[in-house]
């Protein structure tokens, strides 16, 4: 049962402050500044266990009490983290066993962050140990409204192979499988002759001098994910038995790719999700991988919102080459996900560090200080938020279509040998996302295990591994109406991470109504024709359209007038798709959409193309938040009160190049 009780009133603002990095004079001004720019709630002390406990059983939390005093008088909430992002210095010297050991055999010395491995008894106790002292001393103070449990986990200590890791595995497989025949089926040890009699002979897929069996590789990425979910909600009884009523969240790594841990299952033990999203200097459309992460936010829990945890105002440190915002930028960064269903917008980090491995990060207030484009576009979003107070609780409205995305999937599909190797088969998520996006129609990016009855339109794209649960939900939602699209390399292995034999694309082929024989990826990027005009490239596919039938052919290579795009009618009005190539993207957009156009899907709003239009709706309320990624000044019609600005609009309004606008429609 999660608490939503949200932590601030209105939309939360603020960031990671980290003030034991600075003086008690710059917190005064911190605090200052904090109310300057309107910021409502900070998340405090994330690495600051080693300054609670310097030495092991010697506390000092007198300056963490001035600064929540500070925080409360000044109306600002505290997200307080657990500081088990860091272990201190004295903990990884009494015990260098909860440093995470590499598949090599290496153990990490200290010096890093998340140094520590989930399945360690010693980790487990002391990091308890911590959070209860914490809670205990802060669990009655005002200006507590929120519980950040560590930071990012999995965000480097996702994989350990170390003994404990390894015995925590065998339970885990224990559990799943019940006897060792069974894993052995599972696994299909019969390959090699890798066939165990006990339990107690599996390892963790170790350094050798070939590849790990798929199975077992899978099943390993799972459990590193279970184990450090187990120690998320080891963390959250503690806080939980301490102060019933305040959320817990901790904050995802949610992107475009898959993740590294698999946040979709993490996501019913959150009372609060949160999100961490940068944007990628040198992607080609930064806007939509950003609209493409805050929409799979929304998809693990399409009825409530979720919050922006930290994003960057300007430039990361952690990029080749680290690309800084223009004016403006952050405003239209965070407004993106508010519009798709953040309440609120949060930063890495408050103050910019001026030692450490941050040092050159930016942050709400840069090195440069106010004086900077930085600052004024903070407070400037500080005045929208505060502007936009009455968002706070509505929904995104409803999407029509959804995306399917897994990250078991894409972990199968780098567990082992593939026919491409240097080519990540979810980029077909991205390629449907950016299509819709470009088109203004909202999708929920959602695991295959959602309840597909809300939508229209469900798009399969890539989605290598497919359960029998997935297969049977997609034909079930085709053949009650729905209109499906599946593209190349999925539905090609079960949960096991086995091949459906039989015919590709094993899990979705009854329902698409083809068989496809054998794969042909192709070995340079020249690209295809098929033979109604448009253009494909990379993958192609011999495929029988037996029950289907063919939208287009291959026009050239070595699939010349073979079936490359095929549709299969259905008797409920519904359709099924099966897309054997790479479309390049006026294909797609072109395939698109005729598809929605069959399912009667529109977008969200009439406007100039490279305007993104998305509403959020409550009750009695109705916000249309318009953001103009285009390099030109539009006119974009509609009416109501334009929020930002606090002027009625009758007769639509003008978007500079860059502008955004959000209108509280009548
Ligand atoms: C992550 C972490 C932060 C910080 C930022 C830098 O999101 O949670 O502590 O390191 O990255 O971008």
């Amino acid at each position: 049962m999660t608490r939503t009780t949200w932590p601030t009133t209105g939309l939360s603002y603020g960031g990671d402050y980290n003030p034991d990095q600075w003086s008690p004079e710059t917190w005064e001004e911190d605090i200052r500044l904090m109310t300057e720019a309107r910021v409502n709630i900070v998340t405090l002390g994330v690495f600051s266990w080693g300054n609670y406990e310097p030495e092991e059983g010697r506390f000092e939390f007198e300056w963490l009490d001035t600064v929540f005093d500070l925080l409360h008088a000044a109306g600002i909430a505290v997200d307080l983290a657990t500081p088990t992002a860091a272990p201190p210095i004295w903990l990884h010297q009494k015990h260098p066993e909860i440093l995470p050991v590499t598949r090599e055999g290496m153990r990490y010395w200290q010096g890093g962050r998340l140094g520590w491995c989930a399945s360690t008894p010693i980790w487990r106790e002391q990091a308890l140990r911590i959070v209860e002292v914490l809670a205990r001393r802060y669990a009655a103070h005002p200006a507590l409204k929120m519980w950040h449990v560590s930071n990012e986990l999995g965000g480097g200590n996702r994989l350990c192979y170390c003994d404990e890791s390894a015995a925590h595995f065998r339970r885990w497989l224990t559990e799943k499988y019940g006897t060792v025949d069974a894993l052995n089926q599972a696994w299909g040890t019969a390959f090699w002759g890798h066939r165990y009699v006990d339990f107690a002979q599996v390892l963790p897929p170790r350094d050798s001098e070939t590849v790990p069996n798929p199975a077992l590789k899978l099943d390993f990425e799972r459990f590193a994910s279970a184990a450090l979910l187990e120690h998320f909600e080891a963390e959250a009884a503690v806080l939980r038995s301490i102060t019933p009523d305040l959320p817990i969240t901790t904050n995802f790594m949610v992107s475009s790719n898959p993740s590294v841990v698999d946040y979709a299952r993490w996501a019913p033990r959150m009372d609060v999700l949160a999100n961490d999203h940068y944007t990628i200097g040198r992607d080609d459309a930064r806007e939509q991988e950003l609209a493409m992460s805050a929409d799979r936010m929304r998809g693990m829990r399409p009825d409530a919102p979720w919050l922006l945890m930290e994003h960057s105002t300007s430039a990361v440190n952690w990029q080749q080459r680290n690309r800084a915002k223009l004016p403006g930028e952050l405003v239209r960064n965070s407004l993106g996900h508010v519009a798709r269903g953040s309440d609120g917008a949060l930063f890495f980090q408050w103050r910019a560090s001026t030692a450490g491995a941050e040092q050159f990060h930016s942050a709400m207030v840069p090195h440069a200080g106010t004086r900077s484009k930085i600052w004024a576009d903070v407070c400037e979003l500080g005045r929208h938020l505060d502007a936009l107070g009455d968002v706070a609780g509505t929904l995104v409205e409803p999407a029509s279509v959804a995306i399917l995305m897994d990250d078991e999937s894409h972990w199968a599909w780098k567990a082992g040998p593939k026919p491409v190797n240097d080519e990540p088969v979810w980029k077909a998520a991205r390629d449907v996302h950016r299509a819709l996006f470009d088109a203004n129609v909202l999708a929920d990016v959602v695991p295959p295990w959602a309840d597909l009855s809300r939508y229209r339109v469900v798009v399969v794209p890539g989605l290598f591994l497919a359960s029998d649960d997935t297969a049977r939900s997609v034909r079930a939602f085709a053949e009650g109406g729905g209109h499906v699209l599946v593209t190349f390399l999925s539905g090609i292995v079960d949960a096991t991470n086995r091949v459906r034999a039989g015919g590709y694309p094993g899990a979705f082929r009854h329902l698409l109504g083809i068989l496809s024989e054998e794969f042909f990826p192709l070995l340079d990027d020249g690209g295809l024709a098929l033979d109604n005009g448009w253009r494909a490239g990379r993958w192609s596919e011999l495929v029988h359209a037996d029950e289907a039938e063919i939208v287009a052919r291959y026009a050239d290579g070595d699939l010349a007038r073979s079936p490359a795009v095929t549709r299969r009618a259905l008797e409920g009005g519904g359709s099924a798709w099966y897309v054997s190539t790479e479309l390049d993207r006026v294909a797609l957009a072109d395939l698109l959409s005729g598809l929605l156009a069959d399912a009667g899907v529109s977008p969200s709003a009439e406007v100039p193309s490279g305007v993104e239009a998305v509403r959020r709706v409550g009750d009695d309320r109705s916000f249309l938040f318009l953001l103009n990624h285009g390099p030109a000044r539009v006119h974009v019609p509609g009416s109501g009160r334009e929020l930002l600005t606090g002027r009625d609009v009758e007769d639509g309004l003008d978007l500079d190049a860059g502008g955004y606008a959000v209108l509280r429609e009548r």
